[in-house]
């Protein structure tokens, strides 16, 4: 299946499930048709997302003693960079087939893969990590539920911790057909909240060596 089929047989798959009223069952039905060899991951690069890889290389960030989650992780390869820094790292996805994928694609990783919702994550979670990474997920998400995981994410952030989204980005206004669902400034600065706040915004145009667009890279840092 070549990459515009299988971007639109996501499509198709989340127009279905929005219908259905179950706005995300098609993140495990599209992991599922995939292990099943009838579809294709579209985002599945094989190699971690090269917005995250240069943000931590630009950042010089290391993680010995630290603790790092990534927000839906799907295949693995954002987390298992973030563990190669030293990071003891949790990686998440709301589809188990993709937890059990990313399980087989890294064996002996020293990343621990679960199933969890970033709307609902186990309380020992929260305010729990050095280091919260968004795979990608809160711009693949439609709305509902896309505004309460925004709210979410940052909870996941222990006091004097960063989270990193990067997502794709368009005007106020401007028509959304996802996924990807892409952010607009307003769904950026409603990740911040109580003592959570953006430390960096940067709104990159066609950024070199990936898909054309404009994306954000956010920065957010929880006070100590
Ligand atoms: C665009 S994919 C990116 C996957 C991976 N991070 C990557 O870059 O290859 C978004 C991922 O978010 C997951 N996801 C969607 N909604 C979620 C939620 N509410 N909680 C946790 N994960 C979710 C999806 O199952 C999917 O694997």
């Amino acid at each position: 299946m070549a990459t515009d089929e299988a971007e639109q047989h996501a499509r198709e798959l989340a127009a279905a499930a929005i219908a259905a009223g179950d706005p995300t069952s098609w993140f495990e039905r599209l992991y599922a048709e995939a292990e099943a060899g009838t579809a294709v991951v579209p985002w599945d690069r094989r190699a971690a997302s090269t917005l995250i890889a240069r943000w931590l290389d630009e950042q010089q960030v290391t993680g010995h003693g630290k603790s790092a989650v990534v927000v839906g992780t799907g295949l693995g390869d954002d987390a298992e960079l973030i563990a190669s820094l030293g990071f003891d790292t949790v990686a998440f996805d709301i589809s188990p087939t993709a937890i059990a994928a990313a399980s087989r694609r890294h064996p002996g990783s020293a990343v621990r893969y679960q199933a969890a919702d970033v709307i609902s994550p186990p309380a020992a979670w929260l305010h729990g990590f050095d280091l919260v990474v968004d795979g990608l997920a809160l711009q693949s998400m439609p709305d509902p539920p896309r505004a309460q995981a925004l709210a979410a994410i940052g909870r996941l952030v222990a006091p004097g911790g960063r989270l990193l989204v990067t997502a794709r980005a368009r005007e106020h206004g401007e028509p959304v057909t996802g996924p990807p669902y892409a952010l607009t400034r307003d769904e950026i600065d409603a990740i911040a909240g109580p003592g959570l706040r953006i430390t960096s915004l940067e709104e990159l145009r066609d950024p070199p060596g990936m898909t054309p667009g404009r994306r954000w890279r956010a920065v957010y840092q929880r006070e100590q």
